[in-house]
């Protein structure tokens, strides 16, 4: 795993943004995996400047995005189709019948999970963005997930709830449940980019880089792939 240590959370953005557009000019017809939260959000600002200067057109892009909360619409404000359009699809050209997301609101999530699997499967991933959760989680593969896991349905853990209530009123209202490409949808893709930032992300960075690889940590899975490249600020590396 290749890491680069950045001074702050725009240094980490900016570094992640030059690796996508690399990626871009190099392949305009990726399959561009993308995470959301509030890590890759200076990401994504950085790529709407690269679109918006002309530098990169999402025009021939078909993306990819990690997870979806269970029972909320794409429409919902907190679903992450939502956070999708609102922080990069809006800003760009990227097409919509090429925008890909599990889709949480289906009654029968099962066939959900086997239908995104299927196009996983035919459009592996040229690059897929991943934050970290501060268990370690990837996508919502939390601790204990199989990594020969493909995109299924999970609990989401305490921790991972507690994390997320950020953004919603209160705790409560937080899904209990989400759609996540598993683990081993994540490994086929040919590079990774994982982000860090913050100090509470500072040990799970740490299993991640130089922890035992265990399911304990699903990060830590990475330490296995060919081309990974883990960006972390000053605070998310400072146990490395
Ligand atoms: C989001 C996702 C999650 C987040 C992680 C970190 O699609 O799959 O794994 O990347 O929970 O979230 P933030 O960036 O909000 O700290």
């Amino acid at each position: 795993m290749k890491v680069i240590i950045t001074e702050n959370y725009e240094e980490m953005s900016k570094k992640a943004a030059e690796v996508v557009v690399e990626l871009l000019k190099q392949k305009p017809q990726c399959v561009l995996g993308l995470a959301t939260g509030s890590t890759p959000i200076g990401l994504y600002q950085n790529l709407i400047k690269a679109y918006k200067d002309g530098i990169v057109s999402f025009d021939g892009v078909t993306s990819a995005n990690l997870d979806e909360y269970v029972g909320l619409y794409k429409e919902h404000v907190q679903s992450y189709a939502y956070f999708m359009r609102t922080n990069l699809f809006d800003h760009v050209d990227i097409k919509t019948e090429n925008l890909n997301i599990p889709d949480g609101s289906k009654k029968d999530l099962e066939a959900e999970c086997a239908r995104y699997s299927a196009f996983l499967q035919s459009n592996p991933q040229d690059l897929q963005v991943l934050g970290i959760g501060s268990n370690g989680h990837i996508g919502f593969n939390e601790p204990g997930t199989p990594f020969d896991s493909k995109t299924h349905l999970v609990n989401l853990t305490e921790s991972t709830k507690k994390d997320n209530s950020r953004l919603f009123d209160s705790i409560d209202e937080v899904p209990t449940q989400a759609v996540t490409m598993g683990i081993a949808e994540i490994m086929k893709s040919k590079k990774i980019l994982i982000l860090a930032s913050g100090e509470n992300k500072a040990n799970a960075v740490y299993q991640t880089v130089k922890g035992e690889i265990s399911e304990s940590c699903p990060a830590s899975v990475l330490q296995n792939h060919p081309d990974c490249i883990l960006i972390a600020d000053k605070a998310a590396a400072k146990l490395l």
